[in-house]
Parts: structure tokens; sequence; C-alpha cells
């Protein structure tokens, strides 16, 4: 047999007959083996390899088997949520359904005055009409928030109308996208115009601004400056870091939350990121960081804020979110991505929790017209790929009766 030169040629220690080719072949052989074996094991235990149920609403609702307050139900709780902690409960009524947040489900330090949770109310309202006008199905709407209740709204089957499509057919594929814009490719006249067209209610209002714009600077320094002053406070953290889901077994298990999927990195690296050891927290918040700065504000071409005239009111709040929801919906329609960015506006809830005094407060009003406050950042573009569904827990579990 040509026996090539062994390592021993270049390893004194060895001796040559010990590191034949073949003996060679073996022992690669057999730790690429144990690589595969071991990376499959832990493919499994992360749950890489196993399906799961956890985008199953999403699938339901593609295929069309979903009818009258099921419906509804579904596409409200397919809407945008803050962390993904879906805070809804509902109840049936006859031919009516309810919606109500879900205070067991608060995010503690991440939404101390649950602006967020009643933002995510809106949301659900908002997708459960598109819904419903999408199948030319007419609602009577009861909005108002209880002062002591959980109740935000209650929408009554009331008839039919002319079905309403564009905002319907978005809700399937509308999911928060992570990942790189393209910079360089602004929106267009028309695109912006159909956004802004989403504000309905009197109390809100719709700002966009370019990124390169004094206030896209400024939206863009605030957010990183708030970022950072966030993975500072341990506390904060900790309570964000418990709804991060990190790999699919995670996902299955609560399907809830933030995950690996939806963060916006490319398949392999999910993959590699869900089979390595759990990053240490520094390490995954100083990732939120860089991701913040290197991927969603250097990447974006416009930054958008929804104001309201009363930042403490119930009604206002629930009425950003249905304009937020309203805005993603079009957005998807016109082919955009959206993400919200809400680290600023979470400052200054922290900051007032803490009764910290800071400049927050007026940094975020400068970049929009006085006598309104800010409710929602987030950004928005033409994406490079497409954002992934987030999971869902089953429908059944969100309806009180
Ligand atoms: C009030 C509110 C605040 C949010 N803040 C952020 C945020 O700061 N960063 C982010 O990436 N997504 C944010 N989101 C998006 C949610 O994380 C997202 O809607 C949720 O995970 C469900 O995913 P989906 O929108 O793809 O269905 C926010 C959504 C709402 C309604």
């Amino acid at each position: 047999m040509n026996e090539s030169p062994s390592f021993s040629s270049r390893t004194p220690h060895a001796s040559p007959s010990r590191f034949t080719r073949r003996r060679v072949l073996k022992v690669v052989g057999g730790l690429g083996l144990a690589a595969v074996t071991g990376t499959s094991l832990r493919a499994w235990q992360v749950g890489l390899l196993g399906a799961t149920d956890a985008y199953e609403l999403w699938d339901e609702w593609a295929h069309g088997t979903l009818t009258d307050i099921r419906l509804l139900a579904a596409a409200a709780v397919l809407a945008s949520n803050p962390h993904n902690s879906q805070p809804w409960r509902l109840r049936r009524d006859g031919t009516a359904i309810e919606i109500h947040v879900d205070p067991t489900r608060a995010l503690g330090p991440v939404d101390p005055v649950l602006r967020q949770m009643y933002l995510g109310a809106g949301c659900a309202i908002e997708n459960a009409i598109a819904a419903a006008r999408g199948l030319g199905l007419d609602l009577d709407v009861e909005s108002g928030v209880s002062v002591h209740g959980t109740r935000t709204c209650r929408l009554a089957l009331s008839g039919t109308v002319p079905a309403e499509t564009r905002h319907f057919e978005a809700i399937a594929r509308r999911h928060t996208h992570r990942g790189a814009y393209l910079r360089d490719r602004p929106l267009d006249a028309d695109r912006v115009a159909a956004l802004l067209a989403q504000v309905t209610a009197p109390d809100t209002r719709l700002w966009l601004h370019a990124a390169g714009s004094g206030e896209g600077h400024a939206i863009a320094d605030a957010i990183i400056d708030a970022t950072r002053w966030l993975i500072a406070d341990a506390t904060f953290m900790s309570a964000t870091d418990r709804w991060f889901r990190m790999t699919p077994r995670e996902v299955a298990e609560h399907r809830d939350g933030p995950s690996l999927r939806t963060a916006g990195l490319g398949r392999l690296a999910q993959a590699g990121a869900a089979l390595g050891p759990r990053p240490r927290a520094g390490a995954s918040h100083a990732t939120w960081l860089r991701a913040t700065i290197e991927q969603h504000l250097a990447t974006t071409p416009m930054l958008g804020v929804v104001g309201v005239r009363d930042a403490g009111a119930r009604d206002q709040q629930v009425a950003a979110g249905r304009l937020w929801q309203r805005v993603h919906l079009e957005a998807t329609a016109l082919d955009l991505a959206a993400q919200p960015l809400d680290q600023l506006l979470e400052k200054i809830d922290r900051e007032r929790e803490l009764g910290i005094d800071s400049d927050s407060p007026r940094v975020a009003a400068s970049v929009i017209e006085a006598g309104w406050t800010p409710m929602l950042m987030f950004r928005i573009g033409h994406a490079i790929d497409r954002a992934l569904p987030s999971a869902r827990r089953e429908l059944d579990s969100f309806f009180d009766n």
C-alpha cells in the first residue's frame, strides 16, 4: 500500500507507525461520527429535529377553516403584541366577542404602567376588525376601557357589508421583521401616503422620518442610548430574558416570547446559536445592543412614531395599538417590513417607575409635534428576505368561556 507521509514526519514525538493514513482516517472518521452523533443528540435535545404546534394557528388561519367568532379570535391572537406575551383574554357572548387584557401576563419592569399591554389590546382589536371586514361581516364596535376591569372592546357581528380584503389578506403575512433592510431604498411617496392614511382616530397621529433626517438621527441616537441604559439595568434585563425562547424546544413548551427563529438571524446562524451553550446574559445583552446599532438602525431607511394626545389615557393607548396594527398590515400589503423599537419608551416608563428624572421624555417628544406624546416607535423599509411567524398559544386557551 502506498503509505502517504504520516503526521509523524512533522511531529517529532510520535512514532511513524502509529499514524498511518488509515489510522488517521479512522480517528478523524470516528471523531466526525462522534461530532455528528453529538450534534444530532444536541439537535434533538434543543428540539431542532422535532415538530411543534406553536405555529398551528397561522396554518389554521391560512387553511380558512375558522368561522365567525373563532375567526375573529384567531385574528386577535395573531396580532402584534409586546414581547409576544400574548396578554389577552377572550369572552364569547353569542355572536359577540370581548377582548380583555390579561394582567397575569404583564411584563413587570419592562412595562410598569402597562402601556405596551394596552397597545397590544389595540393590535388584537384591529386585527379582529380587519378579519371581519375581509369576510364582509359588519361589526358593532363598542370600545372603551373599563375603569377597574380588564375589558377593552366588544365586537358584535351585526350583518354584512361589502368585503375589504387588503388588510385581511395581510394578517397571515404580517410578521415583525428584525433582519436587515435596504438602507439605500427609500419608501416611495405613494407608500408613505398609504401609511399616513391609516390614521383615523382623532387622538392618534403618525410621523414618518427618513433615517438620514435630523429627526431620524435623533430617534436612532436616543434608541441606542436607551438600549445601553437598559442593558445596565439587571432587573429590567432579567424580566426581558424570562420571555426569550432560545431553542425550538423552549418555543414548543411555552408557545410565546421572542425566539431565536424570529431574531432576524440567518437559518445557519439560528441553528448554530440553538446548538451551542446558552450565552451568558452579558453576552446576549451585548448582542442586542450590537443588533440594534448595526442591523436595526444602520440598515433602515425610515423611522416612524405613533403618538397620542394623552399618554396616560387607556383608550388612547388602545387606539395607538390599533393604529400600529393597521400600519403594519398596510406595510405588509405594500411589501414593506417593519419592527417596533421600544427601547426609548421603555426607558421612560422605567425611569418614572424608579423616580428618575431624565431628558428622555423631552428627547422623545422632540421628534414629533408639540402637544403629542410618542406611544410606539418603529423602523420600516424594504427587507432583504422574509420574516418568519412567531409562536402562538392554543386558541382555546385564550377563552374564559
Ligand atoms: C407595544 C409593542 C412593543 C414592541 N416592542 C418591540 C421591540 O422593542 N422590539 C422588537 O423587536 N419587537 C417589538 N414588538 C413586536 C413584538 O415583539 C411582536 O409583535 C411579537 O413578538 C409577536 O410577533 P409578530 O409581530 O411577528 O407576530 C413590539 C410590539 C408591540 C405591540
